[in-house]
């Protein structure tokens, strides 16, 4: 940089991108002011476990913190917590803070995740409908959650299915409403999504799927029911609203940067303006080992974004591409999934799914491994994650024989 990394940084958003981009700079030789500007009066902390750990009541908040709050002490790292921005100057090169504050920037990352998806429906302000996004949320929810209570669930993607393994292990009736005719649309395969269906269901766990909630009924201001499109009524204490997100773009609209469903970079996360970066949740970028673009919902998408931003600015080499991958814990089943799977794939399924220990592997049309699913099966998924990062082949009936080890299946 002209400056030789002497300038001042902003990060706008306290997320686990934020939070890394942060402390990257500092690790890798930035000696600028660093400041790191987040709504939440949290530092920043992990988000996965919300839905498992804390609200289970088996850690704490402050568990969480993806550093002390003596770290960002010691490294200079200004944390305005609590603070919005209003608006990027790109021009003056300045962020507008709420309470008429101005932060000059040499550069600016944009690191402003995502927001929930809002339900609109009758009835969806009433007390006891509710969301989980933050830790003050799963603190709630915990408070909430008792043994008995009918806990109604409307999303079946992560935040629905590990809240609801959650409250069921609390004691909870729980029903799960999923509009799509299966779970995790998004994230996972129907072959996985059968599996979670019918594993959750042995736990207890109801799961509707096609039922569209069209509002909810209350009582005195609270929620007493929710009501579906078929015409049924669910009675209900509690009610969970997980639909998915949205990408945080609209400062980076507002300030004139390319937006199509999340804020557009390439593959450093630069955005059209060189003094200006986007990284996680908010971003649409291109994925280098699938040759498309798309937007990614992960902390490993943070953190790589995070690495390259850090990487470019302080003059190091990129980190290499690896393929994108992500976690959920429900109920004993640790599911890690990597890569990203095309319609036409050959999917091979590897292991026992009775003993809950295998792996759904994705193959393109070529035999070479594009995803995995894996379900208690860490070894399987470590490989294929690393396979996948290789383009290497697997051809699909040596794959599925578990009798050969994985690394004798791959073919560079
Ligand atoms: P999601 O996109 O994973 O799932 C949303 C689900 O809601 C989908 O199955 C969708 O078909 C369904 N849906 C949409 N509209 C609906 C409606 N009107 N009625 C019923 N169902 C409807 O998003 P989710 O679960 O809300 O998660 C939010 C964010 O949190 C995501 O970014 C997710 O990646 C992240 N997260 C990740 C976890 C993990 O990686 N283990 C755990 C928890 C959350």
């Amino acid at each position: 940089m002209s400056t030789g990394m002497h300038g001042p940084v902003v990060v706008v958003g306290a997320g686990h991108a934020g939070g890394t981009v942060a402390a990257l700079l500092r690790q890798y030789g930035w000696v600028g002011a660093i400041t790191l500007v987040g709504a939440e009066r949290r530092a920043p902390y992990q988000r996965p476990p919300l839905s498992k750990g804390l609200m289970l009541g088996k850690v704490a908040p402050d568990e969480l913190q993806l550093k002390p709050d003596a770290f960002y002490a010691e490294r200079q790292i200004a944390l305005r917590l609590g603070r919005e921005v209003l608006r990027i100057d790109r021009e003056s090169r300045q962020v507008h803070l709420d309470g008429g504050e101005f932060l000059p920037y040499e550069h600016l990352v944009i690191a402003t995740g995502a927001r929930l998806r809002p339900l609109p429906v009758p009835g969806a302000g009433l007390a006891g409908v509710v969301s989980l996004r933050t830790a003050d949320d799963a603190m709630r929810l915990r408070e909430a959650v008792r043994p008995g209570t009918r806990v109604v669930v409307v999303g079946g993607g992560y935040i629905g299915l590990e809240a609801a393994a959650s409250a069921r292990s609390l004691g909870a009736e729980v029903c799960v409403l999923e509009r799509e005719d299966r779970l995790m649309a998004r994230v996972a395969s129907r072959e996985l999504a059968a599996f979670v269906a019918g594993y959750a269901r042995g736990q207890g766990v109801a799961i509707e799927l096609g039922a569209s909630v069209v509002g909810f009924d209350g009582e005195a201001e609270r929620v007493r029911a929710a009501r579906l499109a078929d015409g049924r009524v669910l009675p209900c204490d509690l009610a969970l609203v997980g639909i998915g997100v949205l990408a945080e773009q609209s400062l980076a609209e507002q300030a004139g940067l390319a937006c199509e469903d999340g804020i557009v970079v390439d593959e450093e996360a630069r955005t059209g303006d060189p003094a200006v970066s986007a990284i996680g949740d908010c971003t649409r970028r291109p994925i280098a080992l699938f040759e498309r673009r798309a937007r990614l919902e992960s902390v490993h998408n943070a953190m790589e974004q995070a690495k390259q931003v850090a990487a470019r600015l302080c003059g190091k080499p990129q980190p290499p591409a690896e393929a994108p991958w992500t976690w959920s814990d429900q109920f004993d089943l640790r599911l890690q999934i990597a890569g990203l799977t095309t319609p036409g794939d050959q999917v091979v399924v590897r292991g026992d799914p009775e003993g809950r220990a295998f792996a759904i592997f994705h193959l393109s049309p070529e035999g070479v491994l594009r995803a995995v699913e894996a379900v208690n099966s860490p070894m399987d998924f470590a490989f294929a994650r690393m396979a996948i990062g290789k383009r290497m082949r697997t051809p699909g009936e040596r794959l599925r024989d578990v009798a050969i080890p994985l690394k004798e299946v791959a073919i560079a």
